[in-house]
């Protein structure tokens, strides 16, 4: 995992400062965060709710402008550009799969997958093309010709992972993706985040607020008083993903980090798994 400096990061976060108003108040929830991220990292983002995990897969992802501070992809400050270009970066660079994954439910999990190929008018052959094997590596294959409604919740988020993945974009960002399946479930997506990495070299990052899930992630970060830690101190996994100065820092709170993990433990034990992975 040790990278070398001269390696230039696929995105780079330098004094990244995020701040809301929120009724008068000024609220700060990301301060002068430094993070570098390599072309094929797969980094878990962690933190209590409310710690600032969202706010940052947003500035990482330019649907929102941070407060000061700058971000590069692959060198160039992205935030210089307009929103018609910052519109056609994303589209070009940024896979999102979220929580709620707005597939379209009158279609199906194929015509779903093929929408940004559609969007962009490639050829319709060559678009279905890519939207079976795209399924296939989610392990869909047998389910293509099937609605949102006719799909388990995972398989829902495997559609909407293969969709996010059409455009081959650099970055896969995804927020609280497994939040409402069962642990096996959710433990099932990520391994699919891990050899979509693995095979395709996609940069993955994701927000989870589950440590277990986290696990498949070979880099953890935490979110802590706006800036980003390793969820084990002295990680060597970090390499110089993070200031030197922060590489032993314990977290302000890890009862907090542990408190939502537990809350989880047991919402889980109480609903029990109805769903296939
Ligand atoms: N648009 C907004 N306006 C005001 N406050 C916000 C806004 N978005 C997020 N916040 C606040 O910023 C903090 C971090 O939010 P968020 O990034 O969603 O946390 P997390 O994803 O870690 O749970 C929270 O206190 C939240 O209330
Ligand atoms: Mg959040």
């Amino acid at each position: 995992m040790s990278k070398t400096s001269d390696e230039t990061p696929l995105i780079e976060c330098r004094d990244l400062t995020k701040e809301f108003v929120h009724r008068g108040k000024r609220l700060t929830v990301l301060e002068d965060l430094d993070l570098k991220v390599y072309q094929g990292d797969r980094i878990a983002i962690m933190g209590p709710s409310g710690a600032g995990k969202s706010t940052l897969l947003q500035v990482l992802g330019t649907l929102d402008d941070p407060t000061s501070g700058e971000l590069y992809f692959d060198g160039e400050p992205i935030f210089e550009r307009d929103s018609d270009g910052l519109a056609a970066f994303r589209n070009r660079e940024i896979g999102f799969v979220f929580q709620f994954h707005h597939l379209l439910p009158e279609f199906t999990a194929l015509e779903n997958v093929m929408m940004p190929g559609m969007i962009a008018r490639r050829p319709q052959n060559e678009v279905r093309d890519r939207a079976e094997h795209l399924l296939d590596m989610v392990g869909l294959a047998e389910r293509i010709q099937h609605q949102p409604g006719e799909l388990s919740g995972g398989e829902q988020q495997r559609v909407a992972i293969a969709r996010a993945l059409f455009m081959e974009p650099r970055v896969l960002l995804s927020d609280e993706l497994t939040g409402n399946l069962d642990l096996k479930t959710g433990a099932g997506i990520h391994a699919i985040l891990r050899e979509l990495n693995e095979e395709t070299g996609v940069t993955v990052v994701v927000v989870t607020h589950d440590p277990r899930l986290a696990d498949q992630m070979p880099i953890k970060l935490v979110v802590d008083d706006g800036e980003l830690i390793p969820f084990e101190p002295d990680d060597p996994a970090i390499g110089d993903r993070i200031p030197e100065a922060l590489k032993h820092r314990e977290p302000t709170n890890p009862r907090a980090l542990r408190a939502d993990t537990d809350r989880e433990v047991w919402e889980e034990a109480t609903r029990g798994s109805l769903e296939g992975p």
